[in-house]
């Protein structure tokens, strides 16, 4: 099957290189041409686990071409997949413009019958105005739109592909939903074939219930430290019940990354449009906020103000396994550190470079973790990687001035800090030797 791909961004190449790998003829389009030059050249154009070797197996297929002519794109193919981003708007919104520039030029080149798949994470009601919209655009009745939503995650995105926990497809009838379906053979999932409306909803309320565990597991752990409980203890013990299952119970400094943020956003948005108040979602969403500052409030227990002091920040990206820091709870915590005069000294697996135009020039980026710790007087850690798992207390006792660490991915058990010098906070959990609180000299 000839399938073109608009849109080389994480969902959109991710899939298109899964398809080509289980045996389609895959054509992405994308319009920036840097991009499209990079991946011609066998580049990824992003940190991926396992896209480097997929890139290549597929250039080897010869199944795969990457284009930004739209006339080559978009004039033969059986089925053309909208993959582009949704941007949110300033009222939360999601800004559907680059999914109808797409639109115009499908419209404008593709001259046989062809089923339009939408897999942009759109408001509900989406597939049926792009329908109306390809069909009065070009004069004719030749496309069918279905809604066939993305689950990938970053740092997971090829086996959450290939072995997706379920392949949602909403159409207008079983011919168009089994035409899309014809499209994954060879992959390995359960389909939910569904009207459009009902498919698009299915993504907004998964990823919106996921923040939503988030943010509940989030207040637990505040509420734990309040009473004394460890909220590790409380999360595995609620997630043995099946009911509620032990995923996405992990505490922190809230969630980032290019989905759940937009998404409660705009699913709040739409229920606010349709005069329906969505208050758990809404709660969510503050809650976040906050949890995307808690380090930042811990701090100022141990300083009442950053002036002149170093901070080590462990990580950037929004979590491990990818080098994007989209609403990374980094850029709120390094600006408000910043803003109160702290130097900050910083290190990411992957991150640095996106994150460098972020952060004032004073900012340093260490080539190791451990580097990152020398001479600090506190350490914050926002993201879990195993090179930041790894250091040990005494390599925190012996780097850093003074070794206050702030741990909000909750690394290490806390008992390894017991019997050190290290003042160890982290989320839901007893603070290791708090006998520093407002360290007087340098208040
Ligand atoms: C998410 C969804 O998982 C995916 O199905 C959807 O298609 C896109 O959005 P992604 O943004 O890549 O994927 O990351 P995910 O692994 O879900 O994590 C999102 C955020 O939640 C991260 O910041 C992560 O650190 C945080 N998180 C996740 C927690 O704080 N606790 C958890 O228990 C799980």
């Amino acid at each position: 099957m000839r399938i073109t791909i608009a849109g080389a961004g994480y969902v959109g190449l991710i899939t298109g290189l899964c398809l080509c790998e289980r045996g389609q003829d895959v054509t992405m389009i994308d319009i920036d041409e840097k991009k499209i030059q990079t991946l011609q050249n066998g580049i990824p154009p992003f940190f991926e686990k396992g896209l480097p070797e997929l890139l290549e197996s597929c250039q080897n297929s010869g199944r795969i071409k990457f284009t930004t002519d739209p006339v080559e794109a978009y004039s033969e193919p059986d089925t053309v997949m909208i993959a582009v981003p949704t941007p949110e708007r300033r009222d939360g919104s999601a800004n559907l413009q680059y999914v109808f520039d797409v639109c115009s030029l499908i419209a404008e080149h593709c001259r046989k019958a062809c089923v339009v798949i939408l897999k942009s994470t759109s408001p509900v009601g989406t597939s049926d105005k792009i329908e109306t919209f390809l069909n009065e655009k070009s004069n004719n009745d030749l496309f069918e739109v279905a809604s066939n939503p993305e689950f990938l995650a970053q740092g997971t995105a090829i086996n959450d592909t290939f072995n997706a926990s379920r392949i949602v497809i909403g159409a207008k009838n079983l011919d168009i939903a089994e035409k899309v379906q014809d499209i994954y053979t060879g992959f390995s999932s359960t389909f939910v074939l569904t009207d459009r409306k009902s498919a698009e909803m299915i993504k907004y309320a998964s990823n919106d219930f996921l923040a939503l565990k988030i943010s509940y597991i989030n207040e637990i752990a505040n509420l734990c430290e309040k009473v004394g409980a460890n909220v590790e203890i409380v999360a595995a013990g609620m997630g043995l019940d099946p009911r509620i299952g032990n995923l996405y119970l992990k505490p922190g400094t809230g969630y980032g990354g290019s989905c759940f943020p937009k998404d409660t956003k705009a699913l709040h948005w739409l229920a606010k449009y349709h005069g329906y108040e969505l208050k758990t979602i809404k709660a969510t969403i503050e809650v976040n906020e906050n949890q995307k500052i808690i380090l930042f409030q811990k701090a100022r227990q141990y300083y009442q103000n950053f002036r002149g002091l170093t901070v080590a920040v462990l990580g950037l990206a929004f979590k491990p396994g990818t080098d994007d820091i989209r609403e990374a709870p980094s850029l709120d915590i390094v600006r408000l550190f910043e803003e109160e005069g702290a130097k900050v000294k910083a290190w990411d697996f992957a991150a640095s470079d996106n994150f460098r135009k972020y952060c004032s020039q004073d900012a340093v980026f260490c080539p190791t973790a451990e580097e990152t710790l020398i001479g600090a007087d506190m350490c914050v850690i926002l993201t879990e990687w195993d090179e930041v798992k790894s250091l040990t207390p005494k390599q925190y006792k012996e780097r850093m001035k003074t070794p206050i660490v702030l741990d909000g991915r909750n690394c290490y058990p806390p008992e390894v800090f017991e019997n050190t010098s290290v003042l160890y906070d982290s989320i839901g959990r007893i603070t290791v030797n708090p006998r520093i609180r407002l360290i007087p000299e340098l208040v």
